[in-house]
Formats: C-alpha cells, structure tokens, sequence
C-alpha cells in the first residue's frame, strides 16, 4: 500500500521520527533514578507502546481510564499499570480488582468513596490492589490537598483491607506547557515541592511511599530531575503536536492528518476532508505541513477551510497534510495509524482504546 492508496481522513504517522523521539526521551532517563512511565493516552495505540517499553528505562504504563489499562493488560504490553486518575462510576472498581488478578495495577484516589469503593472490589475478589494518593500540586482538578489532607487519606488507604498503599501522585499540568522555560521550571518546581514534602510526611508517619509520580512532556527534563521523584508521566513525547513543538523541547512532530482537496473554490482557499471530525482545535487550529504561506481558516464538521498562496498549484484531487495541535483528542477520533516509510505504508496499527471500548462490550 502506498500513501496515495490510503482512504482520507485519516492519520499517519513517520515512523523514523517517532522513533527518534522515543529514543531521546530513553536515553534522558537512562542516566537517571528517576525513570519514565509513558502515557497510553496520548496515543491509545498497543504498537506504540510496546517500542516505548523496549527503548528501556521505564517503570511500566500510565492509563487514564479503566477501559485503556484492559487493553494494556489484554495486549500483554506492560504488567505494571497505574491508572493516574480517580477511579469512580459503575464497575469501574471491579473492573480494576479483576486487572489486579492478573498485573501490578496501581491506581491514584483523592477521596474516601473512591479509597471505599476500590477497597471493597478488591475484597470480593480477594485480590490487592495498589493506590497512589493524588495529591493537587497546583492544577485545578482532582488531587487532595497536600500535607495534611493528603497524609490523612494515606492512612485510610493503607487501613483498608484489600488495598496497598503505594505512594503518591501529583500532575503539574498548569506547568507543562508554560512557554517561557524559566517560568515553567519555577512553576513545576513549586508544584513539586508540595508533592515530595507530602511525601516526606507520609514516610515520617511510618506509612509506605515508593513510588512518587508526576511530570508531563513539558516539564520531563524538569521534574525529571527533582530528588525523590519517581517516575515521570510523559505521553505526547512520542508523536507531538503544534502546541507542544512550541517548545524547547527535543522532540518532533511525527504525526499528520492525511486530507484529500474536495474544492478549490478560489485561488486563495482550498477545502479539505479533514474536519472536526478528523482533528480537534482544543490548542487552536492545525497547522499545513509542507505549504509555504499556508493556514488553516477554519474547521467545520466534515471539511477543514485552507488559505493559500495565489500562486499555489493545488487542485482538487491533491493530498494536504495538517499537523494537529493536540495529540490525544486527535488520535481518539481516528480507528487506525497509518505507519510510512517515505511513501510506503509500512504497517497499519489498531487505536484499540479508542473511544468508550466499555460501551463497545455493550452492544446487543
Ligand atoms: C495525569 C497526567 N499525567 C501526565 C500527563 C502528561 O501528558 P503529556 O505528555 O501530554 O504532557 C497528563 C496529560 O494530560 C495527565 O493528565
């Protein structure tokens, strides 16, 4: 199969730049205590996160969602799982005491109902199953507040019968994607200081804390570098997109939006496949890859409006590239990746977390 050959929209990805990626951000953590825990959000792709765990240096997967860590778990990609986020809602907790019959599943908690409700799925099928306490390092989302707060849910977690107190979590998501580097550095190393200070607290108190997780694409080489902190969470390394390239990080942009021209209705505008519901404008609109002078103008539902150069010798028919400007929403939208080398489709992996699998499961 050729690149021509593949139906629009759809995403591709260059394989030798994610390659590249993956290895600069391996060879970082491999002269480090610190190491990497990749984020199967960003991409929801088995394939890619099987060659993330074997450029080495990593101490398992990071999942958003209780539906990615079974495809993690069913892909045999890790058996060392953390679900960074609160686990709630109907049969999610049983659905993590099941994972943790068969891996090392840990997952972060910021409120009693959830240390509850997790504990007593654990106990009806005898299983253990490991919490990091999430704590809020800055970001307004979930987390419990540090010190204190945080210390107080550690003990009822490592009280509760059916669960394993395993550390603690914090993401410095209003620092990741701070432009100025500076700037950044100082509002993760604020972020930070909160987290290994509580963490210091749960230790003095006599309580496990092996594992301390935190850190994002933006502030990897940052947190990364911090003592006491574990593992870095990192996801959008791998493929990238504009908002992140804005950066002065090491990583490319290796993924696109392949569309096909349905119109050139004027000299300066072409029209595209490649809308909405091809790619997101969450971190604004996507960029043309490899067209001097050109823009998007907008997206609409099925169409994705582009200004060109007068000159431009684009005509319907033609193949344009958008690079996208937020990595997860993007890929989560798409069923396949379409792996090139140069113009040849070397493979085709399956998105297999994509979407809402549970509801998939549901079906008559
Ligand atoms: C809990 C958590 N950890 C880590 C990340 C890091 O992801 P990224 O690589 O996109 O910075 C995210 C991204 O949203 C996140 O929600």
């Amino acid at each position: 199969m050729k690149l021509h050959d593949i139906p629009t929209p759809a995403l591709v990805v260059d394989a030798r730049a994610m390659e590249r990626n993956i290895q600069r951000m391996a060879a970082f953590f491999s002269e480090r205590r610190c190491k990497l825990r990749p984020h199967f959000k960003a991409h929801k792709t088995p394939a890619i996160a099987h060659r993330q765990l074997a450029a080495g240096w990593c101490t398992g997967i990071t999942c958003a969602t209780v539906s990615e860590a079974e495809v993690i778990a069913a892909e045999g990609v890790s058996g060392d799982i953390l679900i960074a986020n609160e686990v709630l809602g109907a049969g999610k907790a049983g659905r993590v005491a099941r994972l943790a019959a068969r891996v090392d599943i840990k997952v972060a908690a910021d409120s009693a109902t959830a240390v509850a409700e997790l504990a007593e799925a654990a106990r009806a099928v005898a299983v253990q199953i490991g919490v990091l306490v999430d704590v809020n390092v800055g970001l307004p989302r979930c987390g419990i507040g540090p010190g204190q707060p945080a210390l107080e849910l550690a003990r009822q977690v490592a009280s509760a019968e059916g669960l394993r107190l395993r550390g603690l979590m914090g993401y410095e998501g209003h620092a990741v994607a701070v432009a100025d580097r500076s700037a950044r550095e100082a509002a993760a190393r604020y972020a930070m200081e909160q987290l290994l200070s509580t963490a210091q607290m749960v230790r003095e108190a006599g309580l496990p804390c092996d594992i301390v997780s935190a850190g994002g694409t933006g502030t990897y080489d940052i947190t990364g570098q911090m003592e006491g902190i574990t593992e870095i969470q990192a996801g959008s390394y791998v493929l990238m997109d504009t908002a992140y390239a804005k950066l002065d990080i090491p990583f490319e942009l290796a993924f696109s939006i392949l569309g096909t021209v349905l119109s050139r209705p004027s000299p300066t505008i072409c029209v595209t496949d490649s809308g909405h519901k091809a790619c997101t404008e969450d971190h604004g609109n996507p960029s043309v890859k490899e067209i001097e002078g050109a823009s998007v103008l907008l997206l609409s539902d099925e169409h994705a409006t582009i200004i060109l150069p007068p000159e431009s010798k684009i005509a319907p028919g033609d193949r344009i590239e958008l690079w996208p400007s937020h990595i997860d929403p993007t890929i989560n939208l798409h069923d396949a990746l379409f792996v090139l080398d140069g113009d040849e489709v070397a493979d085709v992996w399956p998105i297999a977390a994509r979407g809402y699998p549970e509801q998939r499961a549901l079906l008559p």
